[in-house]
């Protein structure tokens, strides 16, 4: 499928990545349905995505007929059988493999034959993914970056059976949304997880184990490396359930313990302290007046 025929995307899950992508892609002109079975998610998406939207326009980086086009290009649902005209669905719900299983299932039931079905997993193996579908060469990783509409990458993941075909429309794709691509194979956490999260637990460790401070880490990874967040800050941004997911799935597909997951970050998913989609995290964002901007 060539990438000027991808009309209408499907986004499963309207969460902080699939709100992004859905407005990303409605940006460049395609409609999108976006799909997520709770309503609440879907009315937090449509508000986070039409305020991001004003914004733009009232910086003048948008005309507002150009606003109100984008905004005109998205759908919201809780109804499956909507994605039916969609040429490409991203999947982006909860970092759980059984759980995107069972809706890989779903999907390939409903997509129109020639539909690719991508992931926004940050690490589960499509190859798996893919082998749950009656389609396994048209499915592959879209890995957008944390938000989306600022974030300038986006890792494709080559599963096993993803054919050359699906990869080429998925690269263009992903250009036509003004996006650079690197590509990966199918190992645990692809590249940019597999060397993000290692770095992230081991901020952890040294806050578990006393050797500093959490402000102190954090300055000294920015400061000191020129990272524009702290890896505990960056946690808090991408969720410490998210990071936990992740660390869970480089342990068991790496099989090696250098990869085990820090009891202090089990303890704060354990805790609830989910980072800033929940106001508390390493940091607590109740109290403090920390800045929002990643
Ligand atoms: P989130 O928790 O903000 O959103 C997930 C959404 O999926 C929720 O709104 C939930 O209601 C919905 N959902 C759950 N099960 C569903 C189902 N069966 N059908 C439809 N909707 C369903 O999660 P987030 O952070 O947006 O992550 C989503 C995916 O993107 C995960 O695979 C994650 O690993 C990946 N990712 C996350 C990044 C981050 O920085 N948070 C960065 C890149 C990828």
């Amino acid at each position: 499928m060539a990438t000027a025929e991808i009309k209408m995307i499907g986004v499963v899950g309207g969460g902080q990545m699939g709100s992004g992508i859905a407005q990303v892609a409605a940006m460049h002109g395609i409609n999108v349905w976006l799909l997520d079975t709770d309503p609440q998610a879907l009315a937090k998406a449509t508000a986070s995505i039409s305020a991001s939207i004003n914004l733009l326009v009232s910086k003048a980086r948008l005309s507002q007929e150009q606003g109100t086009d984008v905004l005109g290009r998205l759908r919201c649902t809780s109804n499956m059988e909507e994605l039916h005209s969609a040429d490409l669905i991203i999947e982006a719900i909860v970092e759980s493999e059984d759980i995107k299983k069972t809706l890989f299932v779903q999907l390939d039931k409903i997509a129109k034959r020639s539909a690719i079905l991508a992931s926004n997993t940050s690490s589960i193996s499509i190859t798996r993914l893919a082998s749950s579908t009656s389609r396994p060469h048209q499915v592959i990783g879209m890995h957008f970056m944390n938000p989306p509409p600022v974030m300038k990458l986006i890792e494709i993941v080559r599963g096993a059976d993803t054919s050359d075909e699906t990869f080429k429309a998925t690269k263009a794709l992903s250009e036509r949304l003004g996006k650079t691509v690197i590509t990966s194979q199918d190992y645990s956490g692809f590249i940019v997880n597999r060397v993000l999260m290692p770095m992230i637990n081991e901020a952890f460790f040294a806050l578990y184990t006393g050797v500093a401070t959490k402000e102190d880490i954090d300055t000294g990874m920015k400061l000191g490396t020129n990272h524009p967040m702290g890896p505990l800050e960056l946690a808090d941004f991408i969720g410490l359930d998210v990071c936990l997911s992740i660390m869970k799935v480089l342990h068991v597909g790496l099989g090696d313990n250098k990869y085990a997951p820090c009891p202090l970050l089990v303890q704060y998913v354990d805790a609830g302290r989910l980072g800033r989609k929940r106001g508390i995290g390493v940091y607590d964002y109740t109290k403090e007046s920390r800045s929002k901007k990643p």
